[in-house]
């Protein structure tokens, strides 16, 4: 997708750039700050982080948050090689580890929290995919565009779990809600 190339060269630039770093993760911090809290992550969870593209904001921020650890996956090469140098530089490597491969076909027993970025696509598939393998209870962060951005991203057009919990972000960013779904849970 058009949008997913154009984030991805962004984020290789805050990737390369100490100046730019920042000033795109100004983006972002908000919107996780409120991810943090809509899922009360704790210390002790293991996050799976699917889509990190060359810089990967949300996994390095949720652990800078929490303390907790996070897998990243992200089915491109280039952007796998580019986050985990990134990873490395910033002496993260012990709390964020790097992975390539498919959202849809990620094992992902053993994670506690699972946050699907924007940009994933084929969401439904990646989902059904989570929700096999995945343990009971496990939460699940899906962060959906604004109404008037959708034809930029690949939908959500059904998910087999009814949302629990969804939380509103800033206008000036393309994701309109972060929805939470937990797996065996209750609907709030
Ligand atoms: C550009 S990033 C944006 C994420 C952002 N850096 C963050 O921290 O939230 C989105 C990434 O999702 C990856 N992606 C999209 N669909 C995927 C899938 N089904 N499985 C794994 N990675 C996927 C893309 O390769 C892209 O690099």
């Amino acid at each position: 997708m058009l949008i997913t190339a154009l984030t991805q060269k962004i984020e290789w630039l805050a990737n390369q750039s100490r100046l730019f770093y920042p000033m795109v993760a100004l983006y972002y911090k908000n919107m996780i700050k409120r991810e943090v809290k809509l899922a009360e992550l704790k210390p002790g969870d293991n996050v799976l982080c699917i889509g990190g593209g060359p810089c990967p904001y949300t996994a390095i921020m949720l652990h800078q948050l929490t303390g907790a650890s996070v897998t990243v996956v992200d089915n491109n090469e280039e952007c796998v090689q580019q986050s985990a140098d990134l990873i490395r530089r910033m002496g993260l490597e012990d709390a964020i580890r790097i992975v390539c491969g498919e959202g849809e076909e990620m094992d992902c027993a053993g994670f506690t929290v699972i946050h699907l970025a924007l940009q994933v696509s084929p969401k439904g598939k990646v989902l059904k995919n989570l929700l096999a393998r995945a343990g009971n209870g496990v939460k699940i962060l899906v962060r959906l565009p604004k109404e008037l951005m959708n034809g930029l991203y690949c939908p959500l057009e059904s998910c087999p779990l009814p949302c629990c919990k969804c939380i509103k972000h800033s206008f000036f960013t393309n994701v309109g809600n972060t929805a939470l779904y937990i797996k065996g849970g209750a609907v709030w």
